[in-house]
């Protein structure tokens, strides 16, 4: 049985398998530029974030009706408690369905369909991440938050997503700050293609909790020893970081240097239709090229419910199931 995880940076439109791609793209009469299957996995080689975000953003137009986010979601679901996943933080990119013209209200009370009983059906808590587009404007934004507000009760935190550089934190500082009255909490992607710099205005200016992805900090080793000593999560990707030429190959994967620096970094697979493997392969994956100890893997799993959003005790019962495996 894998190890029991949270999941805490997973795209729930970076899920969508060809398959189900091809099967919603005939269900709903969505043209999609490729003739197969065989012909879309081919596609899935980049150069760089904005490589894959074109195709992502481009396969999204097959998801239309609320059953379609229902389904992708429950698929997800599915394939997460057989990885051992107990508990997910599961991003949405409301944006990227509004501007084709599919309601806020499709998009959240379909994914809702599939994450209300997750617990009692999958065995999983979920909750839902809202992230902005930061290539988009503030403005937008700010509309996308209203659009949210009545359904402030599905939803734990904002995020920030898509295209990095040239779009740092410090340009959604109104919306994170009107978020946060709202009461939601704050996390953004920032260091990935972006320098450490982003990092450290994601912290003090959008008060975020959490860094996803994160793994140019190494680059400025006062801000490591920020993060270390204010235990900021580091939501790391390994799979992505070398599908998108974030680092070379996973043996370079800093991962392991992270976590001996005393980095509070947990594994998650980002976009795993895209990326070639959910969180348990990614898990699987750095531990072989990496030579992670059981010791690694526990802090691992450890770190993956203390960086959550959950209420103590229902982190304490997932810490104790870890404390209870044996790696
Ligand atoms: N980075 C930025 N935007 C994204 C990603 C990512 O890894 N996945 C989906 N949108
Ligand atoms: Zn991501």
């Amino acid at each position: 049985m894998p190890v029991p995880k949270a999941e805490l940076h997973l795209h729930i439109e970076g899920t969508l398998e060809p398959e189900l791609a091809f099967a919603l793209a005939e269900r709903n009469g969505a043209e999609l530029p490729f003739a197969s299957v065989e012909e879309l996995r081919h596609a899935y080689r980049f150069e760089d974030l904005q490589s894959f975000l074109d195709l992502y953003y481009r396969l999204t137009d097959v998801l239309r009706t609320e059953r379609d986010f229902t389904e992708l979601a429950e698929a997800y679901l599915r394939r997460a408690r057989a990885e051992g996943v107990r508990h997910a933080e599961i991003f949405f990119d409301p944006q990227a369905h509004t501007s084709r013209g599919v309601p806020f209200a499709t998009v959240i009370d379909g994914l809702w369909a599939a994450l209300r009983d997750s617990e009692a059906r999958h065995g999983i808590t979920t909750s839902l991440i809202l992230c902005f587009l930061r290539d988009l404007s503030a403005e937008s934004a700010l509309e996308t938050l209203a659009e949210a507000e009545p359904y402030l009760d599905r939803i734990v935190a904002v995020g920030l997503d898509s295209a990095e550089v040239g779009h740092p934190p410090a340009k959604f500082a109104e919306v994170y700050r009107r978020a946060r009255e709202l009461g939601l909490r704050a996390v953004a992607h920032a260091g990935e293609e972006g320098p450490p710099s982003y990092i450290a205005e994601a912290l003090d200016i959008l008060g975020v909790e959490r860094i996803d992805h994160g793994v140019r900090v190494l680059e400025d080793p006062i801000l490591v020893q920020r993060l270390v000593r204010d235990r900021i999560p580091l939501t790391v990707c390994p799979f992505s970081n070398v599908r998108l030429r974030v680092i070379d190959q996973l043996t370079d994967h800093p991962l392991r240097r992270m976590l001996d620096l005393g980095l509070l970094a947990t594994v998650n697979s980002d976009d795993p239709a895209y990326f070639g493997g959910y969180v348990e392969e990614n898990l699987q994956g750095v531990r072989k090229a990496l030579n992670l100890t059981p010791t690694h893997l526990r802090t691992l799993a450890r770190n993956s419910f203390e960086a959550a959003f959950l209420d103590i005790p229902t982190r304490d019962r997932y810490l104790a199931e870890v404390d209870a495996y044996s790696f």
